[in-house]
């Protein structure tokens, strides 16, 4: 097993690539076209896995979900079904408009933070880990009441900054190898890196279930893997860096529909 994720002359070539490069909009309009879901980069294998409506591992998950909305928790003797009786009707659409602007934040909030917010406030209960099974899981099944939808986000106003700012953190290299978000997952999305074929790196199936870890995963969880495989230090879960840069993936696939359950390497 090679230990790097790409070899020498490769790192040379992306210098190379990339010092070419500077950051434009307009360079990128043709290219969100183009545009597609990380399913249909994935192997038949896995799309066959998150097509089956018996067999969708996801689907287990998105149940206990379920149960969870109406667990009574935390000192006001409430759950997320008291004020929320119907997630279908409450929930639909909802899902697609985070991260989004926030009035007490002064900037963006995304689904996972209101969710403790409202556990924290509307509940009196304990905010959960964001890598927690319980808060995926609930995210994921408000995720799946948009299914089908694109995102609905607004980046001009108070939101600007903060998209600029991820935007640019998608083009900016950093690591021991040198690299951009942009370079894998633009440059060359569509071509098989060890066995894996590069997909244009968006959000719209996220949080999704990886076989690997038998579980679901965050974005910024993927985001992290990617740095690591980088050798570059990854941000924190939820931090204002990868908050932005969900803010700029989401708008990038934002002609993409949003994938619940789904299912990926
Ligand atoms: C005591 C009533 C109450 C409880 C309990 C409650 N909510 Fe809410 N929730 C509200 C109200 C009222 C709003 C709209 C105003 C606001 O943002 O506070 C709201 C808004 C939301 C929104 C934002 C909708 C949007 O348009 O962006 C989400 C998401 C949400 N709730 C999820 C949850 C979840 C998940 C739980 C359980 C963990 C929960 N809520 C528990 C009353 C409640
Ligand atoms: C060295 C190449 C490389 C770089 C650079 C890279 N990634 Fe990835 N990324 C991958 C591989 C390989 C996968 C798994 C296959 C796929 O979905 O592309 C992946 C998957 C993803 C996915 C999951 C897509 C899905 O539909 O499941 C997201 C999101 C993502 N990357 C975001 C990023 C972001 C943001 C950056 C910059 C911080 C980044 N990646 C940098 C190689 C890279």
């Amino acid at each position: 097993m090679k230990a790097n994720f790409v070899c020498g002359p490769v790192v040379i070539a992306i210098g190379i690539i990339l010092s070419d490069f500077t950051v434009a909009v307009g360079d990128t309009m043709e290219e969100e076209k183009n545009l597609k879901s990380g399913y249909y980069y994935a192997s038949q294998e896995t799309r066959d896995m998150q097509d089956d409506d018996f067999g969708n591992p996801a689907l287990l998950l998105l149940e206990d979900a379920e149960e969870l909305w109406s667990k009574v928790e935390g000192t006001a003797g409430k759950s997320c079904a008291s004020c929320h009786e119907d997630p279908a009707s409450d929930m639909k659409g909802v899902g697609a408009t985070y991260p989004k602007y926030d009035e007490i934040l002064k900037k963006p909030i995304t689904l996972s933070q209101f969710i403790n917010r409202e556990r924290r406030e509307k509940m009196g209960a304990k905010e959960w880990n964001w890598e927690s099974k319980q808060l995926l899981g609930l995210s994921a099944y408000i995720m799946l009441q948009s299914r089908g939808m694109p995102y609905t986000l607004v980046i001009d106003g108070p939101m600007e900054p903060f998209f600029k700012q991820g935007r640019e953190l998608y083009f900016t290299r950093s690591g021991q190898f040198d690299m951009a978000c942009k370079y894998c997952h633009t440059d060359y999305a569509d071509t098989l890196l060890r066995g894996n074929r590069l997909s244009n790196g968006l959000a719209n199936g996220f949080p999704t279930y990886r076989l690997g870890a038998q579980r679901l995963v965050s974005l910024h969880n993927r985001f992290m893997g990617c740095e690591k495989r980088l050798r570059a230090q990854p941000y924190k879960a939820q931090s204002d860096e990868y908050i932005n840069l969900e803010l700029y993936l989401k708008w990038r696939g934002r002609n993409i529909s949003i994938e619940m359950p789904s299912v990926r390497l």
